[in-house]
């Protein structure tokens, strides 16, 4: 039986945003941490705080049986809800169809403006004077499903990629972890 309260994490990188879903748990319980990436920095900071990890570098798996290693992985572990925090990796649509409306994302933009790659960047090429971030469902098309919480966070005068990113990162790490929350009870 899968337990939507039982969380998985999906990172590929640093993995502020798990920290963050891990340190603030509340309604939920992180039980396991994935990567496709071996040596991805999150990894060591889960495995430090007593977190099963679970890891295959993608880079020569094939597609279908990575995600179906990845599956079983979770199963293993009874998890019920996929939460992806940095993770760069699209999934099949096999796996998506398997954990349909059980699988959520975090992106640094107000969805549906700037789906993909580099939204801080087109958000100050665009000179919006207000970017933010969203944590949505996971269907087929990219950053595109059902929008589950927003935040706006003001883009100030001389900010570049860099400052722009750390503020709406904070502000993703208080986001998610509360639209989780609610997620898991729905
Ligand atoms: C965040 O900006 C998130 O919105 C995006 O990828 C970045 C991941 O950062 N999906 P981290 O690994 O959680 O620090």
């Amino acid at each position: 039986m899968r337990d939507p309260k039982r969380v998985a994490i999906l990172i590929s990188g640093r993995g502020s945003n798990m920290r963050a879903l891990v340190e603030r748990a509340n309604g939920y319980e992180v039980v396991l941490v994935a990567s496709n990436k071996p040596h991805a920095p999150g990894l060591d900071w889960a495995r430090s705080f007593g977190l099963p990890t679970w890891t295959w570098d993608s880079k020569g798996a094939g597609k279908e049986q990575w995600d179906q290693a990845l599956g079983q992985a979770l199963d293993d572990h009874r998890v019920g809800t996929v939460a992806l925090a940095g993770f760069m990796r699209i999934l099949s649509p096999w796996f998506i169809g398997e954990w349909r409306g059980r699988i959520v994302n975090i992106h640094p933009s107000l969805l549906p403006k700037y789906r993909g790659l580099d939204a801080h960047r087109r958000a100050l090429a665009a000179g919006d004077p207000v970017t933010g971030c969203s944590v949505h469902l996971v269907t087929e098309d990219l950053d595109a499903g059902e929008v589950l919480g927003r935040v706006e966070v003001p883009v100030l005068a001389g900010d570049d990629e860099r400052s722009l990113e750390g503020r709406v990162l904070e502000a993703e790490h208080l986001l998610y972890p509360k639209v989780l929350r609610e997620f898991v009870r729905r």
